[in-house]
């Protein structure tokens, strides 16, 4: 299957890029292709509650870099959110990109493949306090109707490289490979 991964860290090579390379490596290594695109390199508004998607088909007044990820909405069959913690949820970039499923309205489930996910959280907390993005991830997964394939959380990663032989990058792999 196609497998659209959304990395969030506007650091590159980051904690939360080694996550989503683990994925990757174990996803690929099953047959599935994987289309990764680096939200904190692409120019996307946050949404402006104009109401224009509404009166427009789900078509968003914003013509950016979001298109790249609508382009995905009806072949990907899964959804991979590789996001650092930040203040307790979704890094600001994936947090957009989130806000912009807006556009597709309501029947936004009927008008994508997509139809399951992930979530690849890096922290640097030794006890990290992650229940608030747990928590908005299940209720993403709840309204849209997609299955949750798991939750992967490295935590007391802070600098770049600490997440190296870390046990969650085995678990980001396994979870690939489990697809
Ligand atoms: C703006 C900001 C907010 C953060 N908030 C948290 C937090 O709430 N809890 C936590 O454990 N770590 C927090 N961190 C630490 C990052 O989650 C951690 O450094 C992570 O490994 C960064 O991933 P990256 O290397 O992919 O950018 C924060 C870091 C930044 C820059």
């Amino acid at each position: 299957m196609e497998i659209l991964l959304l990395t969030g860290s506007p650091r590159k090579d980051g904690n939360s890029s080694a996550l989503a390379a683990a994925f990757t490596n174990g996803a690929k290594s099953v047959g599935h292709q994987v289309v990764t695109v680096d939200t904190a390199q692409l120019n996307i508004g946050a949404c402006r509650a104009c109401g224009y998607c509404r009166d427009h088909d789900g078509i968003c007044l914003q013509h950016d870099d979001m298109e790249q990820i609508y382009g995905h909405w009806q072949s990907a069959e899964m959804i991979v959110f590789a996001t650092p913690l930040y203040y307790f949820n979704f890094s600001a970039q994936i947090k957009t990109v989130i806000d912009r499923f807006y556009a597709r309205g309501g029947s936004l489930k009927k008008r994508t493949s997509i139809n399951r996910a992930a979530l690849l959280v890096c922290c640097g907390a030794a006890t990290p306090v992650s229940a608030a993005l747990v928590s908005t991830y299940n209720a993403i997964l709840k309204y849209l109707e997609w299955q949750n394939c798991g939750i992967v959380i490295a935590d007391n990663v802070h600098d770049i490289g600490e997440i190296e032989n870390h046990p969650a990058l085995l678990s980001a792999e396994q979870l690939g490979k489990s697809l």
